[in-house]
């Protein structure tokens, strides 16, 4: 089963290089206490997140889905005390849960959790004219992607960062006929991408803790 060689890889670069500290295992595993407690970034991830952040330079992250706030962690950490993270949540139980976690990980004065559907949360960031952001994360709920996708570029400016995590999802991402919407909110968002003169992008597949899975990285022209 080479899944489980996967795996074990994962743990090993995680140890290795990673280097996550009490807060981000604790914020790990108080993913048990949120609506998706197997959807968080693996550590591996998190920390590919958190360089893609420190290579751009970002100063303004803009993150759609919150949960326990792993990935928030990274990030918050990769934009510098002087950074600004703004985080989407729909269930407010979450978004207490990632609060706490903020806390303890010592970056809650950088990082704004707005609870709602991110759709509404990111239409009111747009109308109230927010300074644009350097890098925003795509990982809320996936049929929503292509909306997501929207009011990021309309949050950015040119040579600003998009990550959509998930779009892979087992190779189910190559189903065009899929009745699952999740599937369909990933293919809908490649399309939109492809269509877009304006981003160069690409897919990074995954393998690890969470399975074979991966990540478009793409950057505003
Ligand atoms: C799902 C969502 C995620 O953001 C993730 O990383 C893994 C799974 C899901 O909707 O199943
Ligand atoms: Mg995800």
């Amino acid at each position: 089963d080479p899944s489980a060689t996967w795996a074990e890889v994962d743990d090993y670069f995680a140890a290795a290089l990673a280097g996550e500290d009490d807060a981000l295992v604790h914020a790990a595993e108080s993913a048990a206490a949120t609506t998706m407690p197997e959807a968080a970034v693996t550590a591996n991830q998190g920390a590919f997140l958190a360089l893609l952040a420190r290579v751009a330079g970002a100063r303004r992250v803009l993150e759609f889905g919150t949960l326990a706030g792993y990935s928030t962690i990274w990030l918050a950490r990769a934009v510098g005390e002087q950074g600004h993270v703004v985080t989407l949540e729909l269930e407010e139980r979450n978004a207490a849960v990632a609060r706490q976690n903020l806390v303890r990980a010592g970056v809650a004065e950088r990082v704004e959790v707005r609870v709602g559907p991110a759709a509404d949360s990111g239409r009111a960031l747009v109308e109230a004219g927010v300074e644009p952001f350097d890098l925003v994360f795509i990982d809320a709920d996936k049929p929503s992607n292509p909306l997501y996708l929207a009011a990021a570029l309309e949050l950015t400016r040119p040579g600003a960062v998009i990550v959509v995590d998930n779009v892979v999802r087992g190779g189910a991402v190559l189903d065009a006929d899929s009745d699952d919407p999740r599937v369909q909110g990933v293919r809908a968002v490649v399309d939109a991408i492809a269509a877009n003169d304006g981003l160069e992008a690409t897919t990074l597949q995954t393998v690890g803790g969470k399975g074979w899975d991966g990540m478009i990285v793409a950057r505003r022209r």
